[in-house]
C-alpha cells in the first residue's frame, strides 16, 4: 500500500482504559518523557540510572543492592531472569495458575531448563502447603511463579513461598508485572530471589521497561556465568566459571556491568524509558506505597460491589483476587464481544475479555495505577450497565455506580487520608 507523506500527526482517541493493563499513563509520567535527552555516560544520566535503583528498591521493598531496569517490556525482564539463573538441564518448578504460569514454563524450556509444572484450575491458587511439598518431591534449582496473573484475575500468596524455597537452597524468581504497587509484595521479609515488573498496571506508565531486582544469593550465581564480549573486556578480565548465558541481549552478569560503577558498556539505555520509570515510581512514593495498594484495594471493593449491584456473577476464588483487575462471567444472554466494542465506540472505555479456556466466558475490568480512581471506577461500571441494557440484558433493578460510590463513602468516612477522588496532578 502506497504512503502518503503527508500522513496526520498521530492523535489517538481519547480512551479510558479499564481492563487488566495497559492503562492510560499518569500525565507526569508522560511529561518525564517528553524530557531532553542524554548521552548514556553523562553524569546526570548515570545519576539518574543511581536514582532510579534507588527508587525501585523502596517499590520491590527490596535492599537488594541490584535494583535496575531491563529495557524492553515486562517479558523482557523475566526472560533475563531465566535465562541468566538457568542452565542447560536445571530443574524448574512452574505452579501454573494461567496463562503467564504457562509463559514461565515456555520461557524456562526455551533456556534449556527441565520444566516441572504443576496445574490447577484457572481461578484457584497454591496453598504453601503444597508449593513445599513439590519442592521436596521435585528437588529444583529455581522455582518460578507469578504473583498476580491477570489471565485469571488471581493473587498467589507468597509470603511463605520464598522462605521455603530460601530454606531449600532453591532460587525463587516472581512475575509481579501485574501486581506490583497495587497489592502487597514484600520481597526482601518474603526472602524471594528475584522479581520482575513492569510499568504499564498498578505504576501507572506505558509498557517498555522492566524493573528488576536481585539478591546478592542469585547475584552470585548470575556472576559465576560473567562473560564479557571480545573488544570490551577489562583488563585482568577473568570469566566466570559457569557456562555463558545463553542470551546476549539479557545476560544479566553483563547488565549488571553496565549498571555498576564501571559502567562496562552493553546496550544503550533507553533514556526516554528511563525518565518514565523514575517518575512512575516517584508518583508512588510520593503518595505513599501502602496508600496506592490501599487505593487500588477500595477500587476492587467498589468494582465488586458494582457488579454485583447488575446481578453479575464474579469468577474465581474471591479470598485470592488481585486488587487491581476483577473478573466477572459474561452473562449468557448477551455476545460478549459486541459489548466490549459499543463500550469502546459510545463511551471510550476499554475493557478486556481473558484468554484460553476464559476467553469469551469472562470479562476482566481493570482498576489500576492512574486509573484506579473513583471517576473512573464508575464510568466503568455505568458503561457497563448502559450497553448490556443497549444489547437486550434486563435491569436487575440496582445502580452499579451508587453500589461503588457507597464503599467510597464509607471508606473516605472511615479512612480519610486514603486518596481515591481523581490523583491530583499538581506535585
Ligand atoms: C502477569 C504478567 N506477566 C507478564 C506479562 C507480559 O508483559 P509484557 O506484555 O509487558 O511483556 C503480562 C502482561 O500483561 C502480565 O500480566
Amino acid at each position: 500500500m502506497p504512503i502518503d507523506p503527508l500522513l496526520k500527526q498521530i492523535n489517538p482517541p481519547p480512551r479510558l482504559m479499564m481492563g487488566p493493563g495497559p492503562v492510560n499513563a499518569d500525565p507526569r509520567v508522560q511529561r518525564a518523557m517528553a524530557a531532553d535527552l542524554l548521552g548514556q555516560y553523562d553524569p546526570a544520566m548515570t545519576n539518574y540510572m543511581n536514582e532510579v535503583m534507588a527508587l525501585y528498591r523502596e517499590i520491590f521493598q527490596a535492599n537488594y543492592h541490584w535494583t535496575f531496569l531491563i529495557d524492553g517490556t515486562s517479558r523482557g525482564a523475566i526472560e533475563s531472569a531465566l535465562v541468566s539463573i538457568i542452565e542447560p538441564g536445571d530443574k524448574t518448578l512452574v505452579p501454573v495458575f494461567g496463562r503467564f504460569g504457562h509463559l514461565l514454563t515456555e520461557i524456562a524450556s526455551r533456556c534449556g531448563a527441565e520444566v516441572i509444572p504443576l496445574y490447577k484450575e484457572w481461578g484457584e491458587v497454591y496453598s504453601a502447603e503444597e508449593i513445599g511439598a513439590a519442592l521436596d518431591k521435585y528437588k529444583p534449582k529455581v522455582l518460578a511463579v507469578c504473583q498476580g496473573d491477570t489471565s485469571t484475575t488471581m493473587l498467589q500468596p507468597l509470603e511463605e513461598i520464598g522462605k521455603l524455597c530460601a530454606e531449600r537452597g532453591v532460587l525463587s524468581y516472581v512475575d509481579a508485572t501485574a501486581s506490583i504497587a497495587g497489592n502487597v509484595l514484600n520481597i526482601e521479609d518474603w526472602e524471594i530471589d528475584i522479581c520482575t515488573a513492569g510499568l504499564q498496571k498498578c505504576l501507572g506508565g506505558p509498557s517498555g521497561s522492566g524493573p528488576i531486582t536481585i539478591s546478592d544469593r542469585a547475584a552470585e550465581v548470575i556472576k559465576r556465568r560473567w562473560h564479557v564480549e571480545k573488544g570490551i573486556e577489562p583488563v585482568g578480565f577473568v570469566p566466570g566459571e559457569g557456562s555463558r548465558i545463553q542470551s546476549n541481549y539479557l545476560d544479566l552478569a553483563m547488565i549488571m556491568a553496565y549498571w555498576s560503577p564501571e559502567r562496562l558498556n552493553h546496550h544503550t539505555e533507553a533514556t526516554s524509558m528511563l525518565y518514565c520509570a523514575r517518575e512512575c515510581a516517584r508518583c508512588i512514593l510520593e503518595e505513599g506505597l501502602h496508600k496506592a495498594i490501599a487505593r487500588h484495594e477500595i477500587g476492587s471493593r467498589a468494582m465488586v460491589a458494582g457488579v454485583k449491584a447488575m446481578g453479575l456473577e464474579l469468577f474465581g476464588d474471591q479470598e485470592n483476587k488481585m486488587s487491581n483487575v476483577t473478573g466477572v462471567y459474561i452473562p449468557k444472554e448477551v455476545d460478549g464481544e459486541a459489548v466490549r466494542r459499543d463500550m469502546l465506540l459510545h463511551f471510550g472505555v476499554e475493557i478486556g475479555t481473558s484468554f484460553g479456556p476464559l476467553h469469551g466466558k469472562i470479562w476482566r475490568l481493570g482498576a489500576m495505577g492512574y486509573n484506579a480512581r473513583k471517576d473512573a471506577i464508575l464510568r466503568v461500571l455505568s458503561a457497563l450497565d448502559s450497553c448490556l441494557r443497549l444489547h437486550g440484558r434486563s435491569s436487575t433493578g440496582d445502580d452499579p455506580a451508587i453500589a461503588a460510590l457507597e464503599v467510597f463513602k464509607e471508606t473516605e468516612k472511615n479512612v480519610p487520608d486514603i486518596e481515591i477522588s481523581p490523583v491530583s496532578d499538581s506535585k
